[in-house]
């Protein structure tokens, strides 16, 4: 077996090779037996991220809140949710993550805070008191202008105590913080600084794209789009141009990053929730990458499973991300239907995106479960606790379903079941007799940690393999990406290459068969090269080519002769 050498640290920041598992901390690990997971319950399980070998964890807020957003509305952010733990608890998370070599990410919820929050009790109190500004307030007998927030109402909100209207770019229990006023600039920017000098590696910003909306509060145009998408968030009827991705945010961006780059032993990242055409995301990231980190880029979820889809979409993010920008690979998160949904529970497709996932050029973002093919949860609205669902009670539960066959997703408790860590009781989540905060997929039967590990052939084998090999791999993480012409390639099958940069640099070729039939690829020249499948451990080449079964993803690595 051919050995590769790491990168060498001083050439790619680590941020850019690095692999991060999203975990929604409700639904994780409930270390009391309260049915809600909990800080001290992901770090009972930090041996186990450590082993699928992720190398950075992002959680979902557990700072102290009302909870009516789950933790995404925040009512002080230095202290943590007593359901979640405490400061100390916190804190050792952050060591124990360190002292395994591996990063944490904090989400951060720069846009709104709770409406318990004492800020904004102190502002809705009376118009004249000093923090009235710290929030959006406008007079009128009706709603100020046409806003709609990103849930299709408007976003203002009459509060009868003072005669005035507050805007929420969300729900209404998270009024917009006032960025035109620089204390508030300042105050968030603390929050910003406490965390990352806790040691935090690097933090996710929700919804980064709406902090500042037009100074003059100017009506959005009509549009003819009904729904909003990942890429083009105009919808229900208006261009958010006065709203959305406005060049105030964007140039924001680049003087958060002047903050977070204050911290530079070791260097720590933002990845920003923004959506948009690629055009507008990569200015979040700024020409030379002097703005966020990274974006996510959504698009990757709602593609159509084939070659030619994902051939388009490499070649997008590939155009619109050059270096020094480096795109994302995301396929799920806590808001979206579970991928596997897409997937039709298909385990071989599985394993196949997760080769892309793994082995294209961008940093993975894997959300919880997603290692073991946790599958949707649909559950009925009228049941629902996401405050999003609620909003939408009445939508029956069959359109429910139709939107989600095109991304919507209105009930979001529907992809954040437990984890499922065995067959036992409450799947391991919870102690056996707690109450799990939201049911059990009943497939944990046969999806689950316990039922995979240690079986070669599953799909969480599959994770840790392919982790493995690219932390391993200079060009697989963080290598230029060449896609090879469909041309050259079979019908179905998808093939790049991955470059490291510098004279004898590593190279590794991926093949991807999209279809449910054998085909044979000729792999060049295999000499001096390993090779890799997604489905078997120790894959044979016969001469130069190779028979890739159905959904088969393989790797050859090596360095060019
Ligand atoms: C988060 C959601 C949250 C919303 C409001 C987002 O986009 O991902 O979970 O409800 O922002 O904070």
């Amino acid at each position: 077996m051919l050995t590769v050498e790491h990168v060498p640290q001083s050439v790619l920041p680590w941020w850019k090779t690095t692999t991060v598992y999203q975990i929604y901390p409700r639904s994780f690990s409930d270390s009391n037996g309260d049915g809600i997971g909990d800080l001290p319950g992901i770090l009972h399980k930090l041996d186990y991220l450590h082993a699928l070998g992720v190398e950075t964890i992002w959680i979902s807020p557990f700072f102290e809140s009302p909870q009516a957003d789950f933790g995404y509305d925040i009512r002080d952010h230095f202290s943590i949710a007593g359901e979640y733990g405490s400061l100390d608890d916190c804190r050792r998370l952050i060591d124990a993550v360190h002292a395994r070599g591996m990063k944490i990410v904090f989400d951060m919820v720069l846009n709104h805070t709770s409406d318990q929050h004492p800020w904004f009790l102190e502002s809705r109190s009376s118009r004249e008191n000093p923090k009235r500004d710290w929030y959006l307030w406008r007079d009128g007998k009706k709603p100020p202008n046409n806003w709609r927030s990103f849930l299709g109402g408007s976003g203002w909100h009459h509060d009868p105590a003072t005669d005035q209207w507050y805007w929420a770019s969300f729900l209404p229990f998270q009024p917009d913080l006032n960025y035109r006023n620089p204390a508030v600039k300042r105050a968030m920017l603390d929050v910003v600084r406490h965390w990352l000098g806790e040691g935090v590696d690097g933090l996710r910003l929700d919804l980064f794209n709406a902090l500042f909306k037009d100074e003059a509060f100017t009506d959005n145009p009509f549009s003819f789009r009904p729904i909003p998408s990942e890429e083009n968030p105009d919808g229900f009827f208006q261009r958010n141009q006065h709203t959305i991705n406005h060049p105030d945010t964007i140039a924001f961006a680049r003087e958060l990053r002047a903050v977070v780059d204050e911290f530079s032993h070791p260097p720590r990242f933002l990845v920003g929730e923004v959506f948009g055409p690629s055009s507008v995301l990569q200015q979040y990231c700024g020409p030379a990458g002097e703005g966020l980190n990274l974006v996510f880029l959504f698009k990757a979820m709602r593609s159509q499973f084939s070659a030619p889809a994902f051939r388009a979409l490499i070649h997008e993010f590939e155009s619109s991300f050059p270096d020094p920008l480096f795109p994302t690979w995301v396929f799920g998160n806590h808001d979206r239907p579970r991928w596997m949904e897409r997937l039709g529970n298909h385990v071989g497709k599985a394993k196949l995106l997760a080769t892309l996932q793994l082995t294209a050029r961008g940093v993975p973002f894997i959300y919880y479960g997603d290692e073991i093919g946790m599958q949707h949860h649909e559950l009925p609205t009228k049941d629902a606790l996401d405050p999003v669902a609620r909003r939408f009670h009445w939508v029956p539960q069959w359109m429910a379903r139709r939107l989600r066959g095109w991304g919507i997703l209105l009930n979001r408790d529907e992809c954040r079941p437990p984890m499922q860590w065995h067959a036992g009781p409450n799947a391991g989540f919870s102690a056996a007799g707690a109450i799990p905060w939201l049911p059990v997929h009943p497939s944990v039967s046969e999806v689950n940690v316990a039922a995979q590990q240690g079986q070669p052939h599953s799909l969480l084998s599959v994770y840790q393999r392919l982790l493995a090999l690219r932390k391993l791999s200079p060009a697989l993480r963080g290598g230029s990406l060449d896609l090879i012409s469909d041309r050259e390639l079979p019908k179905h099958v998808l093939g790049y290459r991955r470059t490291q940069e510098g004279q004898g640099g590593e190279q590794a070729t991926v093949f991807l068969n999209f279809s449910e039939r054998e085909v044979s690829v000729a792999l060049g020249d295999p000499l001096g090269h390993t090779l890799h499948s997604n489905l078997h451990p120790t894959p044979q080449a016969r001469g130069a080519r190779y028979t890739l079964a159905a959904h088969e993803g393989i790797i050859l690595l090596g360095r060019p002769r």
